[in-house]
């Protein structure tokens, strides 16, 4: 098992390996352990196929510590990260009275991950919670870094908070079950991490295939925890997302692009698969980059069987950009790669970035 210590205004662990879900109570911190002595309940949130496979084993495990388990499951997929599930949960925790001393549980991919982290920043004003991910992508990710949200009507993750986790417990062996596709999804992230910072772990993922190596528990705890340490790193210099945590946006502004032309039909991990190659290619025709250094990314991501390329207009894309969130008057944080494992973050005019993109 792998520690890795996230060193946030609230600090906290995140723990990595085979076999957790049943150890819980070695992995808990004292501060949410000793709460035990006055009664506290625990609520345990997943979606509804993360129940069926995993629920039952971290229910036990609470219960042996001597908590009472409160389960409450969202539907499976993007539906349950809405206002009317997030009312649902805290209706639910209120009329079975959970309080201040209570911790939830959030057991299962970025979904539950985020929606479950804004029950707890906003529950009583503020309760504790746990990062249970179940996803490559919650892994290597979202359950790092106390972003939580909700989508609203008008678009994703529009209202949120940053709270960060008591602990995060990511147990390797639920990465069996997931399907192919979802899987590489999370291996996109983990790509990004490799061209963003990290020129060793690129190298590491392009000669062990991870797609083909789900069951490597040393080679899938390693990376994870690699990417987990870059995530760690960038996020305490800059918890609030005013500065480096825009470097993990890489690929990122074509890919809202795309999942939003594509009503999000194509995979958040598809999508910015996509755009990390547009991006690439673009900067080394600008000679921002080695020669080369786009087919690298291009070869690498292709090799994980996601897409590089699109059908998407240059219209289609330049009007999904400009409804991005991260856009701040007539400017973009646009991440380049300098070369592999190391970027800039280049503030950009529109019409730049259309240029860069797609010429003249
Ligand atoms: N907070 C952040 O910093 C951050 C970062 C990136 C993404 N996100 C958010 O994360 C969400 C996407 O997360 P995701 O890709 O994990 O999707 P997800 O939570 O919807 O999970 C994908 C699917 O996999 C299933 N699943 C989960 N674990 C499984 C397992 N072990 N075995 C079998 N099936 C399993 C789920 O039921 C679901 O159907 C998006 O809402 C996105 O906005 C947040
Ligand atoms: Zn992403």
């Amino acid at each position: 098992m792998k520690t890795i210590h996230v060193n946030t205004s609230r600090p906290y662990d995140v723990h990595i390996g085979a076999g957790l879900l049943k150890k819980i109570e070695e992995l808990l911190p004292e501060s949410v352990l000793k709460k035990i002595d006055k009664g506290a309940k625990t609520v345990l949130i997943t979606d509804e196929n993360v129940n069926e496979i995993y629920s039952s084993d971290v229910e036990e495990s609470l219960e042996k510590i001597g908590f009472d388990v409160l389960k409450i499951v969202v539907p499976a997929g993007e539906e349950a990260k809405s206002g009317q599930w997030y009312l649902k949960i805290l209706s639910c925790m209120a009329e079975n009275h959970v309080s201040r001393n209570d911790c939830i549980f959030a057991l299962g991919g970025g979904v539950v991950g985020d929606l479950s982290g804004f029950v707890a920043a906003t529950f009583l004003r503020g309760i504790d919670f746990v990062q249970m991910p179940t996803t490559l992508l919650s892994a290597v990710d979202s359950s790092v870094g106390g972003k939580t949200a909700i989508n609203l009507p008008e678009g994703k993750n529009l209202a949120g908070a940053f709270y960060q986790p008591k602990a995060v417990i990511m147990d390797v062996n639920t990465l069996d079950t997931l399907s192919a596709e979802i899987f590489a999804d999370g291996c996109a992230e983990i790509i990004k991490y490799g061209v963003i910072w990290d020129s060793e772990l690129f190298e590491l993922i392009k000669e062990n295939n991870l797609t083909k190596n789900r069951g490597n528990i040393d080679l899938m705890c390693g990376v994870i925890s690699r990417c987990v340490e870059i995530k760690q790193k960038v996020v305490s210099l800059d918890e609030l997302d005013k500065g480096i945590r825009n470097i993990l946006n890489f690929g990122h502004t074509i890919g809202h692009s795309i999942e939003k032309n594509s009503e999000f039909e194509v995979s958040h991990g598809s999508s910015v698969a996509i755009g990390m190659t547009i991006i690439s290619k673009a900067a080394e025709k600008k000679g921002l980059c080695p020669a080369g250094t786009g087919k690298l990314v291009e070869n690498l991501i292709s090799d994980y069987g996601l897409p590089t390329e699109t059908d998407y207009s240059r219209k289609q894309i330049m009007d999904g950009l400009l409804s991005d969130k991260k856009i701040e008057g007539t400017t973009i944080n646009l991440i380049l790669p300098e070369k592999i494992g190391k970027c800039n973050i280049c503030n950009m005019k529109i019409n730049e970035i259309e240029e860069l993109i797609f010429g003249d």
